[in-house]
C-alpha cells in the first residue's frame, strides 16, 4: 500500500527560496574567514546562502547531493563551503580529505582553522569527526540551547558565497542544529516506494525550527534523486511528490548514473569526473536553478 502524504504545514512552503538580508553594524562583526564580504560599518550586506541538506531517511542522495552541488557552486566561482556533519565523512573523504579527530565545532577555535582546501579551486571542507563522543557533545550542547553552535554555524559559515552542510540521516540534535544555523533547507527525495513515508517527522522539525526564528530559515527546495526515467515507479514517485509539495520542487532531476556513484572513489566530484555523464549535467543544472533563486 502506498503511504498516504505527510501533513505539511504551510509555514514550510512560505517563502519559497526567500533569503533574508543581514544588517552587519560593525565591521568586526563579519567573520574573517576566505570569502568574507567586508563593507563599511553600517552598512547592509547580504550574507551567504547556507542550505541544510536533510531528510532524516539514509541512502537518498543528501551526501552525493551536497557534495556535487557545492562542487557545481564552486566551478561557477562560488566560494564555497561543504560542511560534513555526518559521523560518516562521506562528504569529507568524498573529496579526498582527511576526517578530524575531533569535529571542528567542538573545538575551541574558530572554524576557519579547520577549513580545508580541496583540489577544486573554491571549494573548501569543514572536515567531519568519526567520533560518537563529538557526535554527542555536539548533541548536548545544542540540547543545552548554547548559543555557540549556532554562532559557528550561522554568522560562522554566513562570509562563504554558499555553505552546503551534509546532515546526518536522522532528525536528532545534529540535524536541528545544522537546520537553526542554516538560511534553507535543501531536501532530497528518492525516486522509490516510501518516498514520502517519514517526512512528516522531518518537517515538523524544520517547522519548530522556522517558528523558532522567524524570517530566517525558508525551503529552497526538494530534489528527487536517482531519478531513472525508463522506469513506471520513477514516473509515479515524481508525479506523487510533485502533486503534493507543487513548486518548491526542483524542475531538475537527478538520474542514477553509475558515474555518480564511482566519482567519490576517485576524490572528486562526478563534474570533474565524468564531466560529460547525465549526472554531472543534472548537477550543473541543478546548481542553475539554485542560483536562480539568488
Ligand atoms: N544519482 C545517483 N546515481 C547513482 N548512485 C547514486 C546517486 N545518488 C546517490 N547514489 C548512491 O547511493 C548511495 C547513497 O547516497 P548518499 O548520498 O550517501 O545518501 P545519504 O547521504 O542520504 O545517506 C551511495 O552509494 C551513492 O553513491
Ligand atoms: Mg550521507
Amino acid at each position: 500500500m502506498k503511504p498516504g502524504p505527510p501533513t505539511l504545514p504551510t509555514a514550510v512552503v512560505s517563502p519559497v527560496c526567500g533569503r533574508d538580508v543581514t544588517i552587519v553594524t560593525k565591521v568586526a562583526d563579519i567573520p574573517m574567514v576566505p570569502g568574507v564580504r567586508s563593507g563599511p560599518v553600517g552598512r547592509i550586506l547580504r550574507v551567504g546562502r547556507i542550505l541544510c541538506v536533510a531528510n532524516q531517511k539514509g541512502g537518498v542522495g543528501k551526501t552525493t547531493t551536497a557534495s556535487n552541488l557545492a562542487a557545481a557552486l564552486a566551478h561557477g566561482g562560488m566560494r564555497t563551503l561543504l560542511v560534513d556533519l555526518d559521523p560518516q565523512c562521506n562528504a569529507t573523504t568524498g573529496f579526498g580529505v582527511a576526517p578530524a579527530a575531533m569535529h571542528p565545532l567542538v573545538l575551541e577555535t574558530p572554524l576557519a582553522d579547520s577549513i580545508v582546501a580541496t583540489s577544486l579551486p573554491n571549494l573548501f571542507v569543514l572536515p567531519g569527526s568519526r567520533s560518537v563522543r563529538d557526535v554527542e557533545r555536539i548533541a548536548a550542547r545544542s540540547r543545552a540551547g548554547s548559543a555557540m553552535l549556532e554562532q559557528h554555524l550561522g554568522l560562522g559559515l554566513a562570509a562563504w558565497d554558499y555553505c552546503l552542510i551534509d546532515c546526518p540521516p536522522s532528525i536528532g540534535d545534529l540535524t536541528r542544529t545544522a537546520l537553526a544555523g542554516s538560511t534553507e533547507v535543501l531536501m532530497p527525495i528518492q525516486c522509490e516506494y516510501f518516498a514520502l513515508e517519514g517526512l512528516t517527522q522531518m518537517i515538523e522539525v524544520i517547522r519548530d525550527v522556522m517558528q523558532e526564528r522567524p524570517g530566517r530559515l525558508s525551503f529552497s527546495g526538494i530534489v528527487l534523486t536517482m531519478h531513472d526515467a525508463a522506469l513506471e515507479l520513477t514516473a509515479e514517485v515524481e508525479a506523487e511528490v510533485r502533486d503534493f509539495f507543487g513548486e518548491i520542487v526542483f524542475q531538475t532531476v537527478i538520474p542514477r548514473d553509475v558515474a555518480v556513484s564511482e566519482a567519490p572513489s576517485h576524490a572528486q566530484s562526478v563534474l570533474d569526473y565524468a564531466p560529460r555523464s547525465r549526472g554531472a549535467r543534472a548537477y550543473t543544472e541543478l546548481c542553475m536553478e539554485v542560483r536562480d533563486c539568488e
